[in-house]
């Protein structure tokens, strides 16, 4: 059982609310490898995307996993909506709600924003990112990966590399994997590190080797241009050459690491092209967990909500 209305981030969640997802994006993931995608468990139901930034595989596996339950969907982007026209993000939530909507899901550049239209809307909201805080769905769907590669999270060795400072994806994770029981090591440019960040947990690396060496599974993130202040490192060259993913330090983790990263990845800086499409490179299984992780999420928040309705 999820315990809010609205998912909004791990760091509120509890573990055994996230084991309970994983557990139902196991049965989903079973109807999405089945040659009949339809199942009828969002019949009736309507799910708006309302996305204030770029994104292909949220977005996309959000709007598939509403179609294959049979909910109605929409998608809102700033650029074609009445937000260009400045309408505020209440106000546009308020309208989307007296439409029907059941759940909204948004990505915004700005941090608590998901939690700011969550109190102001009817409908269930999902956190598709926001800013520089949190990645929910994101670390729900690396985590559910890993359990199907590993069997476990807890005790696991999890390296997380690269650009922590403005990554939401590793702070979901962090806040997720410390949960069942991980040990997350993190390591970056020590201008992308953010002061206190070992307060969440996570286990703080001298450099990229030590967090990677004997580790279970090694995870690198985006350098999010868009999102950096001019200076924080100097070059995509330097930068992939102390903290770039290559076979050498790949070796350096245990014999069957899995290597992940949240996608889209800027080949060549991140990770090198072999990397990417190393033998033990989940990059492409995190796609397709993506959509059955977020089926889970819709059907469990509307179903919540029928079950609030009837009581
Ligand atoms: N990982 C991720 O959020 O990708 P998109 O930006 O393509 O949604």
């Amino acid at each position: 059982m999820i315990k809010s209305k609205d998912v909004l981030g791990l760091r509120d969640m509890t573990a055994e609310e996230i084991r309970h997802i994983l557990d139902t994006a196991k049965t989903m993931k079973y109807i999405l490898l089945t040659n009949n995608k339809k199942t009828p468990h969002l019949q009736g139901k309507s799910i708006v995307t309302l996305f204030y930034e770029n994104s292909t595989r949220t977005r996309l596996s959000f709007e598939l996993a509403s179609k294959y339950m049979s909910a109605s969907s929409a998608n809102i982007s700033a650029s074609g909506s009445s937000v260009a026209k400045g309408e505020s993000l209440v106000d546009t939530g308020r309208t989307i709600d007296m439409m029907g909507a059941d759940v909204i899901v948004i990505r915004h550049p700005m941090s608590g924003a998901p939690h700011l239209l969550a109190k102001y809307v009817r409908a269930s909201v999902i956190n598709a990112g926001d800013g520089m805080n949190e990645h929910p769905t994101q670390a729900l769907l690396d985590m559910f990966t890993i359990l199907e590669k590993k069997g476990t999270i807890e005790g696991l060795k999890i390296a997380i590399v690269g650009d922590i400072l403005h990554s939401r994806v590793a702070r979901s994770n962090i806040w997720g994997l410390t949960k069942l029981g991980a040990k997350v090591c993190i390591a970056g440019p020590s201008t992308l590190l953010p002061p206190g960040i070992e307060k969440t947990g996570a286990e703080v690396c001298m450099n990229l080797q030590e967090a990677v060496r004997e580790a279970d599974v090694v995870m690198g993130l985006r350098i999010q241009l868009e999102r950096q202040k001019k200076g924080l490192f100097p070059s995509a060259r330097e930068y992939s050459r102390f903290f770039g993913l290559n076979e050498e330090v790949i070796s350096l983790a245990k014999k069957d690491a899995i290597i992940m990263h949240p996608g889209p990845v800027n080949r060549g800086i991140e990770m090198t092209s072999e990397v990417i499409d190393h033998e033990r490179s989940v990059i492409n299984e995190q796609v397709t967990n993506g959509v059955a992780v977020r089926m889970a999420l819709l059907y469990l928040l509307t179903r919540r909500r029928s079950n609030e309705a009837a009581d």
